[in-house]
């Protein structure tokens, strides 16, 4: 057993000590265990909740000790901000500064898979290590009933990164993040498959053309027929910037060869609408048989997460179209597949 506080808190030195990783505690997302996390979180530990995009790793933005846990935890690069979760789009303006373009977006997409990443203002509460010393912040409001209702409970804006460790999958159930993170989570609070399953879309509006940082679960066509033009693109930037982009991200223990038109021997396959080739007693998960890239997007971790615990090699992962999710996917599998 890792020993904690009476937080429920693990001490920093002995997070990676116990190499057999206890179980973390689980309450369902009822009213007592949206009041035991808001606590928790209050209290400066780590909780794990559903967005509608993915299972966040939650602390007190505003303590930053709280929030060198979720560094900690993650084993993730200090250079990689992380973003602020608030309970309403009228909070935005006490952390940052939004000009026209930021408005109209969190007007029509907050609350939403949607963070912004715009100038912060002086006075936001919000720790600076959270920022990673940036000059900007980034802001979400989620829609999902439980983070909703455990952002008022808590009263504070919390930080969350997927709550996975670093350079893994996402998670997508409460599941994956008790096997990933284990004992190293206060509390994980189940609500359920999330419902979107992947990461928001992030917009940088900082005063020129708003860019768009990394694909995500609001299509990107949605975005510019509000904005009216098109979004500018951040492609290859360097460092700190929108680096959910580490080569390696998103990566399962097996290799991954991408735009498979067969089946291997040792593979296993990650369908995508009819396959028109056999695959004999080969593991095989479909993200979406009738080609659908909404099913297709939700399906997409939780699909890698179970054939990489078939032990297969190699997955093989058929052609996914470059339109709508399509660009979200084929960013998460082209990082899965960049060699490490
Ligand atoms: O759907 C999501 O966005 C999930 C849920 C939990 O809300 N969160 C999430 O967080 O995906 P994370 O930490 O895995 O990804 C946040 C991304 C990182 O790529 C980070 O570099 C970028 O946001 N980011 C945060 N602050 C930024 C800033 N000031 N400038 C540029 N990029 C920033
Ligand atoms: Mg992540």
């Amino acid at each position: 057993m890792i020993p904690r506080d009476e937080t429920g808190r693990t001490p920093l030195r002995l997070m990676h000590a116990d190499k057999t990783r206890a179980a973390p505690r689980i309450m369902p997302a009822d009213a007592a265990g949206i009041d035991e996390a808001a606590r928790l979180l209050r209290a400066g530990a780590l909780v794990a909740f559903a967005t509608e995009t993915v299972y966040g790793l939650g602390a007190d933005a505003t303590d930053a000790e709280a929030v060198a846990r979720i560094f900690a935890v993650k084993g993730r690069p200090r250079f990689n901000p992380l973003i602020a979760h608030l309970a309403a789009p009228g909070e935005a303006e006490r952390h940052a500064r939004m000009d026209a373009a930021a408005r109209r977006l969190a007007e029509a997409f907050w609350p939403g898979p949607l963070t912004l990443v715009l100038p912060a203002a002086e006075g936001t509460p919000v720790s600076p290590l959270a920022r990673a010393g940036l000059a900007s912040i980034a802001l979400r409001v989620p829609a999902h009933p439980v983070a909703r209702a455990l952002l008022s409970a808590t009263g504070r804006p919390v930080a969350a990164p997927s709550a996975n460790r670093s350079g893994r999958i996402s998670p997508t159930r409460a599941a994956h993040v008790a096997g990933d993170l284990g004992a190293d989570v206060a509390l994980v609070l189940d609500a359920g498959p999330t419902g979107i399953g992947v990461e928001s879309t992030i917009v940088a509006c900082l005063g020129n053309a708003p860019a768009l940082l990394r694909p995500g679960g609001l299509p990107r066509e949605a975005i510019e027929t509000v904005l009216g033009r098109p979004l500018a693109t951040r492609e290859g930037k360097a460092a700190p910037l929108a680096p959910g982009m580490l080569a390696s991200h998103y990566a399962p223990s097996a290799a991954v060869r991408l735009g498979a038109a067969d089946l291997r021997p040792g593979e296993a396959l990650l369908g995508f609408g009819p396959v028109p080739f056999a695959t004999g007693d080969a593991p095989v998960v479909n993200l979406s048989e009738s080609g659908d890239l909404v099913e297709a997007a939700a399906r997409l971790f939780d699909a890698l997460h179970q054939l990489d615990a078939s032990g297969a090699r190699t997955i093989a992962v058929m052609p996914v179209p470059e339109e709508g999710l399509g660009l979200a996917i084929n960013d998460r599998l082209a990082r899965a597949a960049a060699p490490r």
